[in-house]
């Protein structure tokens, strides 16, 4: 894989602080890359739901790095990509780089507004994150020593998000990359049951996996008051996403980087190892 820099000018990583976006802005800083974090804490703030702000946060970017937020599925969505990508090249923008996700009708119409921008494109189509597990909403039940979703044996190739962030910077910083899209995936789908069991294993504390019916999730999220918005989309997530049209695992990772994806027991490991699952360490 060509490993030479083409692309070093300012790089707005949206979601800059979340789960890979921070890792892309750390990995471009670390290469000398100058990035600016979008997000609603970022100088300028940008936020997906005040287009008024996306302008300054594009003001002398060359390059971005999309992260949508909450999520692709949610209705609008495409719509507001779209926009935010049409923004981006009136101000000069060269390259984008979209993080979307399989199986979803609201990712490919995304998808679709980012290649139809005129910039240089490339779509990073993820599986399931790994990090969900230990940076993300799996997070507080895991620490209370049970997991409780809609789900059953489907099997989920999750991908590590220091894989999508390594394709992220590839597609950034080198040449090769533009005009492709990457399915990226681990190398093994498992289970939600077989997933929990290993971050059982890997952090040393008890867990236990249990698969319940889509209403008592539902009443779950009412009970913790989950906004309607998210509620709706963990929903859409369950009922039509999680049903094994993703569970093949792909080679995106392969065609980007060059190697294999990291497995889930070696994040499973590392993401303990740094205090993940440590409650003490956890922010409350
Ligand atoms: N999670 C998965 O398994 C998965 C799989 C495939 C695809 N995806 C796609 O990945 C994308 C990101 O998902 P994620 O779950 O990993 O989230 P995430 O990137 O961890 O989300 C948090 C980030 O979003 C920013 N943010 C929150 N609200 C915002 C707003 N209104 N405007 C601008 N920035 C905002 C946060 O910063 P501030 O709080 O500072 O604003 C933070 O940087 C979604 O588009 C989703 O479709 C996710």
């Amino acid at each position: 894989m060509e490993t030479t820099t083409s692309t070093r000018g300012l790089t707005l990583i949206t979601g800059g602080t979340g789960k890979t976006g921070r890792r892309v802005a750390e990995r471009l800083a670390a290469h000398g890359v100058p990035v600016r974090i979008g997000s609603r804490s970022g100088t300028p703030p940008f936020d997906w739901e005040d287009r008024g702000t996306w302008a300054a946060a594009l003001d002398g970017a060359e390059a971005a790095y999309i992260a949508f937020y909450p999520d692709l599925t949610v209705p609008g969505a495409a719509e507001a990509v779209g926009a935010f990508a049409g923004l981006a090249v009136e101000r000069g923008v060269r390259r984008l780089v979209l993080l979307s996700g399989r199986g979803e009708e609201g990712a490919q119409w995304a998808e679709e507004a980012v290649r139809a921008s005129g910039a240089e494109w490339t779509i990073l189509r993820c599986s399931w994150f790994a990090q969900n597990f230990s940076e993300s909403f799996l997070l507080e039940p895991l620490l209370a020593g049970e997991l409780a979703l809609p789900v059953g044996d489907v099997r989920e190739p999750f991908i590590d998000a220091d894989d999508i962030a390594g394709a992220a910077v590839a597609a950034l910083t080198e040449d090769g990359h533009a005009g492709q899209l990457y399915e990226l995936t681990g190398p093994r789908a498992l289970t939600f049951a077989e997933a929990v069991d290993e971050v059982a294993r890997a952090s040393g504390r008890p867990m236990r996996f249990v698969t319940i019916t889509l209403d008592q999730f539902a009443a779950g999220m009412a009970e913790q008051e989950v906004p309607a918005e998210m509620a709706d989309m963990v929903m859409e997530l369950f009922t039509t996403v999680l049903d094994g049209r993703n569970s093949q695992v792909a080679d995106g990772v392969q065609r980007a980087l060059g190697r294999e994806p990291r497995d889930f027991a070696e994040y499973a490991r590392d993401a303990a190892a740094a205090g993940a699952w440590n409650p003490s360490l956890v922010p409350a």
